[in-house]
């Protein structure tokens, strides 16, 4: 089974998912919107093939999806995790693989989504938030969850140790889904 990784920025999370050797796919492909995006190294370092677009050089949405469709179905990808994919997906892509996108999000989802969710959690003083890995959908971060993980926030946190701790409870996350999720 084949599968497409989509991420516009680091890449913490492709590359906690490439470095998984057990995992019941092969990551074929990084799709990435940045093309100054650090996971683009992560990806030339492994090896992987990456498609880099500039959504402002496409008419529209749908136009660029569906060169996006084409190479995935020409690859035969079958499964996309978005991780860290910083744009709603369109319905072109949601039509070509339904049921088969994933998304990772940095809170309890349906609390704090869009964007700086650790930040927004962090400042509404919650003593708990976490991980949500789910279906995507045409909304943003809105889709069935699949799994979550509660994250405790400490006194004496800052955003940036809450953050650390929620990081490698999404790099141990996503991998351990997308496992059980593929060998059903
Ligand atoms: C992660 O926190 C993910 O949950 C969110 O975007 C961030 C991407 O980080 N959707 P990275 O690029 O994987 O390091």
């Amino acid at each position: 089974v084949k599968a497409a990784v989509f991420a516009s920025g680091t890449g913490s999370n492709f590359q906690a998912i490439i470095d998984d050797t057990n995992l019941p796919c092969d990551i074929s492909l990084l799709i990435c919107d940045k093309p100054n995006a650090a996971v683009i190294d992560k990806a030339k370092e492994a090896k992987i093939e990456t498609f880099v677009f500039s959504a402002k050089d496409y008419e529209n949405k749908a136009a660029y999806e569906q060169e996006i469709v084409d190479i995935l179905k020409d690859k035969e990808i079958e499964w996309i995790f978005l991780a860290g994919y910083m744009r709603l997906v369109g319905e072109t892509l949601l039509g070509a693989f339904q049921g088969k996108i994933l998304n990772i999000h940095p809170s309890l989802l349906p609390a704090f989504p869009g964007m700086d969710s650790i930040g927004q959690a962090y400042e509404a003083g919650v003593k708990v938030t976490g991980v949500t890995v789910h279906y995507v959908d045409e909304g943003m971060d809105t889709g069935p969850i699949i799994s979550q993980e509660a994250v405790s926030v400490f006194e004496d946190d800052t955003k940036e140790t809450l953050q650390q701790r929620i990081q490698e409870v999404e790099h141990r996350l996503y991998p351990q889904v997308i496992k059980e999720l593929i060998k059903k």
